[in-house]
């Protein structure tokens, strides 16, 4: 039985139950979920086949105060970026055995404090991968070859002369040095295409990735050395204490004139207002984001007044396929989480070791 909540503001006259079957709904005693965003319907129907659920309808998520009301009494939650799942939802929630993200990254989620309570927290990581990475060099390549500029000035209507040698110049992408930073499985896809286009490619990264870099071609080096030698430098970092403003002023004006940054990660790992004025003085010379700080970018920010920075709105895994392996893989975490069984992909896996040795 999946109810949909039609309303957020009174829940009595507001939820109305759905019963595909048209019967009355029973009572049971089956664990109840709630998902905070309408998601494919395959993936819902998974988890309906073992659990009561109830679906957030709109488009807006879910206030905080009404996130943590949804929440208390479920047994798991199927999250997105956009909901905080803290310390004041944990609290309200003490029967919570499950939290499902959808999506790679969380920033959201304080896994710290689920990791303490036991909680498991699924997210979504390799079925999106790829789709990322081609939304990341799509950027890059946009921004090396003025494609964002260039279809404005068509739109505007002043394409009047049909072809001028010295016009649209940009930067080549084949045979150029890119700097990935975070080897992940985005940045490893990153890394394939770049090799795609006969590119030398440097990586720096938390951990070492010793075992790929004779198959993937991948030259490790500290940071510092990747700003400086990079003529594109793609960032695939998550969110943390230590990545925020990770590309600020000093790693900037490292970079060479030439060169182009990439954002297809989080937003705040850049400092915005010091890519600004990279961007408008020419330290750097151009920036394709899929992510902004913040977001969405109100349309007043200072980027939108800059002609060599593309902006997509955080649609990285936004193709049919991945967003349809992602609603599913995020659906079988959070079943097996109410089943009690191990997570598929899980982000705290010591909370299996807890367990165990509290048995
Ligand atoms: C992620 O998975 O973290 C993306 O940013 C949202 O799809």
């Amino acid at each position: 039985m999946i109810r949909f909540i039609k309303d957020s503001k009174s829940k009595s006259d507001a939820e109305h139950t759905f019963n595909r079957t048209g019967k009355v709904p029973e009572v049971n005693d089956r664990p109840r979920v709630f998902v905070t965003r309408q998601i494919m319907q395959e993936a819902l129907d998974l988890v309906g086949t073992v659990a009561e659920m109830e679906v957030w309808p709109d488009e807006e998520p879910p206030a905080p105060e009404i996130l943590r009301e949804r929440s208390s009494g479920t047994d798991g939650i199927l999250t997105n970026i956009m909901d905080r799942v803290d310390v004041a939802l944990l609290d309200a929630s003490p029967r919570l055995k499950v939290i499902s993200q959808l999506a790679v990254g969380l920033d959201n989620v304080d896994v710290a404090e689920a990791t303490r309570r036991g909680i498991p927290v699924g997210n979504t990581p390799g079925v999106l991968a790829k789709a990322t990475a081609d939304v990341a060099f799509a950027l890059l390549m946009s921004a090396a070859r003025r494609i964002g500029e260039s279809e404005r000035w068509v739109r505007r209507g002043e394409w009047t002369l049909a072809f001028h040698p010295l016009r649209w110049l940009g930067i080549d992408v084949h045979d150029k040095t890119l700097g990935i930073v975070g080897m992940g499985q985005i940045g490893l896809e990153m890394a394939r295409r770049g090799r795609g286009f006969d590119m030398r490619i440097l990586y720096h990264s938390r951990t070492r990735r010793p075992e790929l870099e004779a198959e993937h071609g991948l030259t490790y080096v500290d940071l510092p050395t990747l700003l400086a030698e990079s003529d594109f430098v793609s960032l695939h970092v998550p969110l943390t204490e230590e990545t925020r403003h990770y590309i600020g002023e000093k790693e900037l004006r490292r970079m060479k004139p030439t060169a182009i940054l990439v954002n297809a990660a989080r937003g705040p790992v850049v400092d915005s207002r010091a890519l600004y004025t990279a961007l408008k003085e020419g330290w750097i010379y151009a920036a394709g984001l899929d992510v902004t700080d913040p977001e969405p970018l109100p349309i007043d920010d200072p980027l939108l007044t800059l002609e060599n920075v593309v902006i997509a709105p955080h649609v990285g895994s936004a193709s049919l396929d991945s967003r349809g392996a992602m609603c599913m893989l995020a659906a079988r975490n959070l079943v097996a989480g109410l089943q009690g069984r191990e997570l598929e992909r899980c982000a705290n896996p010591e909370v299996y070791q807890m367990r165990d040795n509290s048995n």
